[in-house]
């Protein structure tokens, strides 16, 4: 152990794991600028910056894309908490652990939630959502675009028109995908979408990009509460239950981000610097382009693991482009295998949850660590690890195989 007062100073890891992933070194750089007064009109175009870029990565024309201060689950939180009323019926398709967690969230906030589950490894059928959409008559669906926990994409390129149709508002949890994998907003017709840095966007994790249309600002002003603090003669409120979250208040949070600047929290200044430079960085590249840098890494991670003989996880049809689940082979002890990957050779790969805790691994390669380097090293030093545990792969195989798939894309 370190002494506190010892400067900091953290290996120097290759997080190679369903997320944190290392951070691109110019999102550290752009953390290390001076702060900033959330009111200083410099900091208000930063503000009007990050819309306008997170527009283009989430592929909307949305006014209303902001950041929520957070993790992930911080604007899951604020789209679940304002957008469900007491008693709304919610329709969660669960196929991971994430699923359950928007289960979770919405019964906090008093909704009539139906749970509906396929095993995991699997993702919904058109035909299974819409089913499930005409009994229970949802009046939102919240559902998970890629759930690590499971490696699972959920196809949802008919679900919002489905919603459309059946008058239900659709939230999308694109924490794991976003930046990684095509995700259309407005073309799939997506209502409310939130992400995280710490995954395909090459961020740190604590701020949690969201957008939101007029379908979805519609209900959200609704009940528009303005703090009695802050309230003046021309205060106009919404007259809709009141969202029972102070914090995650998406009226309040819009009216901070907008040219009213009504005061809310204090913004986090420099996770603003941060998910300015990971979507500049990512629109830099073009969203084409980065979609098909995480196809290639997952590809060739996925064949370097088959060359060793190791067997994947769930159906590879529907699999996320970032993270690989693969089954810990009989007889090894998957827990020493990791902690010899990150004692020996300075990586981290997952574990994971619930049914698949200790019958599965789940390796991502996603954002700055979507690169043929990261994955070559990491199928080497797994390759070394298992044969500590005397699981013997053929030796040079993975790492030949992973290097077939670059040298011919
Ligand atoms: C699909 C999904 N949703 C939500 C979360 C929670 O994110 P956070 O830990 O940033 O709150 C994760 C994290 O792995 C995730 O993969």
């Amino acid at each position: 152990m370190s002494e506190p007062f010892e400067d900091l100073n953290p290996a120097p890891r290759l997080l190679m794991g369903p997320g944190p992933i290392n951070a691109d070194p110019r999102v550290l750089r752009a953390m290390s600028a001076q702060l900033l007064g959330q009111f200083d009109p410099q900091f208000r175009d930063y503000m009007k910056q990050v819309s306008e870029l997170y527009r283009g990565v989430f592929q909307t024309q949305n006014r209303w894309t902001l950041l929520i201060d957070g993790t992930a689950r911080a604007a899951i939180e604020a789209a679940l908490a304002s957008l469900i009323e007491a008693g709304d019926r919610v329709l969660v398709p669960v196929f991971g652990r994430f699923g359950h967690l928007k289960v979770e969230i919405a019964r906090r906030f008093g909704a009539e939630v139906k749970a509906v589950e396929i095993e995991w490894g699997t993702v919904f059928t058109p035909e299974q959502l819409e089913k499930e959409i005409k009994a229970f008559r949802p009046k939102i669906v919240a559902v998970s675009h890629g759930d690590t926990s499971t490696t699972m994409a959920q196809p949802l390129q008919e679900l919002g028109k489905l919603c459309r149709a059946h008058d239900a508002l659709l939230y999308v949890d694109a924490t794991a995908t976003l930046g990684g994998m095509d995700l259309q907003t407005d073309a799939w017709q997506l209502d409310v979408v939130s992400a995280g840095l710490q995954k395909c966007l090459s961020g740190p994790s604590g701020c949690a990009p969201l957008t939101l249309n007029e379908r979805a600002e519609k209900r959200i002003v609704n009940r528009r509460h303005v703090e009695a603090g802050l309230k003046t003669a021309d205060t106009v409120e919404g007259g809709g239950p009141v969202i029972r979250s102070n914090y995650f208040d998406l009226a309040m949070i819009m009216d901070y981000w907008s040219d009213k600047a009504l005061n809310h929290h204090t913004e986090a200044t420099t996770m603003l610097y941060a998910a300015r430079e990971c979507a500049r960085i990512l629109l830099q590249e073009g969203l084409k382009k980065a979609f098909s840098r995480h196809a290639l890494a997952s590809k060739a991670l996925s064949e370097g693991l088959a060359a060793m003989g190791l067997k994947l996880f769930g159906d590879q049809k529907h699999k996320m482009a970032n993270v690989t689940g693969l089954y810990i082979p009989q007889g090894v002890d998957g827990e020493k295998v990791r902690r010899g990957l990150l004692k020996d050779f300075n990586v981290e790969i997952g574990t994971s949850f619930g049914p698949l805790h200790g019958r599965i691994w789940r390796i991502g390669t996603m954002g700055y660590n979507a690169r043929s380097d990261a994955v070559l090293n990491t199928l080497g030093a797994l390759e070394a690890a298992l044969s500590q545990e005397k699981f013997k792969a053929p030796r040079g195989a993975a790492v030949d195989a992973a290097l077939a798939v670059y040298r011919k894309a």
